[in-house]
């Protein structure tokens, strides 16, 4: 049995955050052009539905992971993709907070540093991800055969 929910989340949070960050950058390089204003609006409504909805990846992935077959190498690949995936959360919700705070006028050069840190940290989970699902066919019904463990309790197993 898998659980197939996070695939269904993630593509939103990916989206989201890294729309948000391109249009933070563009918006603030447009300087006063007059659609300016408005693109920095969209980036951070962007900004805060993707942040949250980075929180319910990481539930999701989870949720998943606990159902998935894996390897050993499986594993080991799992545990760098969700390091990525709490950069990701934790970034973008500092960012989050630091954008509503500067709300009225448009990111200085530090925030601006910040948020493509948040969009590079959630492209690194995006590839991440990527590579478990396609390369390694974690949580791919059928893909391994029927007596592979669980990931989770090969995760909390002692080494041998
Ligand atoms: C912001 C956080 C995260 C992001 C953006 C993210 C992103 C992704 C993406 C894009 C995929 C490939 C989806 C596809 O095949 O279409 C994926 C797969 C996967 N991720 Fe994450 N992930 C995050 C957090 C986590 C966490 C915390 C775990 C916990 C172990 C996790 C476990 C998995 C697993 C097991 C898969 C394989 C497919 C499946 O869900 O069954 N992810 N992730």
């Amino acid at each position: 049995m898998t659980s197939q929910l996070h695939p269904y989340v993630v593509h939103f949070s990916v989206g989201l955050i890294l729309l948000g960050v391109v249009l933070f950058w563009v918006g603030t390089l447009a300087g006063s052009r007059p659609w300016a204003a408005d693109l920095l609006t969209a980036a951070r409504w962007n900004l805060w539905i993707g942040s949250p909805l980075a929180l319910v990846s990481i539930g999701s992935g989870f949720v998943d992971y606990i159902a998935a077959q894996c390897d050993a190498d499986a594993v080991a690949a799992t545990i760098l993709h969700r390091r990525s995936g709490a950069v990701t959360w934790w970034s973008s919700l500092i960012a989050a907070i630091a954008v509503y705070r500067t709300r009225h006028r448009a990111p200085g050069p530090l925030l601006l540093a910040w948020l493509l840190l948040v969009g590079v940290a959630a492209a690194t989970a995006a590839a991440l991800g990527t590579g478990l699902t396609y390369d390694r066919a974690v949580g791919v019904h059928g893909a391994w055969p029927a007596d592979t463990g669980r990931c989770f309790e090969l995760e909390r197993s002692p080494p041998l």
